[in-house]
């Protein structure tokens, strides 16, 4: 999971209708909270047949939200102010019925009079029966519900609380926040009709059928960064070495081991992409022979000869059109900058970002990168230490909007 600025202090509502999978919703309303948001909840009847309101109060801190008209309370329109608080929304899960509702216009009780009074961008997490899932009639309320602009991390194909497999189970936890950051995102179209490929993780270069070649990067950047171009409207193709996190939902992703196979997969995807953004940690080399059995130590070799890889960045800079845009990593622990002007130059990028491994909280796992972005047109920018996916947002920034 991302860990990201963009939620601190923003005020969300989180709706919970009535469905078996309203208990995952904790995990999101937990994750709102360590990311520094002000969370407040609302559910209906059924979510309360499903889990205890004293669950989600202790998450969030707060009283839940649930009648329309309280006992108790003065006959003031909460609904509406609710819905005038919040910044970002989310209905997780979502039924059938509360999709019928708001596509309808309906406000029959406190959720969905107040989903219909909000006016902060709104997601959608459905989750139901597979035959619920199918009728024309809910497949149509969905669509209605995007046409107007609203976000919907649809469901996945599953075991269903029914005892079979089905598709109508709600998003795993990734998925959903990967669905709230481009709900909440500030340019959430920023690269709509653009296509972004991005490259991420080591390769493997395999030395005989049980030994590899690798090295230290776990995907996260180059994963980030790919949720980065997602939430900004991107069509993304993000092509990854072996990495061990959950590859992203909305976009096509092509699994590769060796640099050569990272190269054929970027080289097959290249003619359609607008930009293409390198974090992948290629091996430069690799070795000269594979062997087809396990070499046995009494084979008593030890010098292993090595064959360079393609430079991947390098080839699609030199065979690109001049609108694309091309993006590189520089990778150094010493003589950062000089190395990074000179890889920014020599494989004509538009933009290299340069971090070191070596300093704190710059390493390949952690969820936080140092780096400094330089542009071909001679712009610099150091950036503090911050989440990665931070950092992601900050590198379209800095070419999407050069004045900023
Ligand atoms: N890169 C690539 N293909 C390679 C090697 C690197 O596409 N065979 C890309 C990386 O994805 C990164 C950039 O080139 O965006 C720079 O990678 P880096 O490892 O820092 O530098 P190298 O070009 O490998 O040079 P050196 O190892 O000498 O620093």
């Amino acid at each position: 999971m991302f860990p990201t600025k963009l939620f601190r202090n923003k005020k969300s509502l989180i709706a919970v209708t009535g469905g078996i999978a309203a208990y995952k919703v904790c995990e999101v309303i937990r994750y709102l909270v360590t990311q520094g948001s002000d969370v407040r909840v609302m559910m209906t009847r059924s979510a309360c047949e499903f889990m205890t309101p004293l669950t989600l109060e202790t998450l969030s801190r707060h009283p839940v939200y649930r009648e329309l008209f309280p006992r108790n309370g003065y006959a003031a329109p909460q609904h509406v102010h609710l819905a005038d608080w919040a910044e970002l929304g989310a209905v997780i899960p979502a039924t059938a019925n509360i999709l019928g509702k708001f596509s309808a216009g309906i406000a029959d009780d406190f959720v969905s009079s107040t989903l219909l009074a909000l006016h902060c961008p709104l997601l959608f997490a459905p989750a139901m029966n597979d035959r619920m899932w199918e009728n024309p009639f809910v497949q149509a309320n969905l669509k209605r519900i995007r046409e107007a602009g609203y976000e919907i991390c649809p469901p996945e194909y599953g075991f269903l609380a029914e005892g079979y497999e089905g598709m109508g189970r709600l998003a795993r936890l990734e998925y959903l926040i990967q669905a709230l950051y481009r709900t909440a995102h500030p340019a959430r179209q920023s690269l709509k009709g653009k296509t972004v490929v991005v490259t991420a993780g080591p390769t493997r270069e395999a030395l005989d059928p049980v030994r590899f070649f690798s090295n230290y990067s776990t995907g996260k950047m180059g994963v980030a960064l790919a949720w980065e171009a997602f939430a900004r409207g991107a069509r993304v193709v993000l092509i990854h070495g072996p990495i061990q996190l959950t590859t992203p939902y909305g976009m096509e992703t092509v699994g590769v081991e060796s640099a050569r196979q990272m190269f054929e997969a970027v080289m097959d995807r290249m003619k359609e992409a607008d930009w293409i953004i390198g974090a992948a940690a290629v091996a430069d080399f690799r070795p000269a022979q594979q062997a087809t059995e396990k070499i046995k130590k009494t084979a008593h070799k030890t010098i292993l000869e090595l064959e360079a890889n393609p430079d991947i960045l390098a080839t699609v800079a030199r065979s690109r059109r001049p609108e694309q845009i091309v993006i590189g990593f520089a990778v150094e622990t010493t003589e950062g900058k000089r190395h990074a002007l000179k890889k920014l130059r020599e494989k004509s990028l538009d933009m290299v970002v340069l971090n070191n491994p070596l300093e704190s909280g710059a390493g390949f796992a952690g969820d936080t990168n140092r780096v400094t972005l330089f542009h071909r047109n001679g712009r610099q920018l150091e950036l503090e230490l911050m989440f990665k996916l931070d950092v992601a947002r900050k590198i379209f920034d800095f070419v999407l909007e050069p004045n900023r």
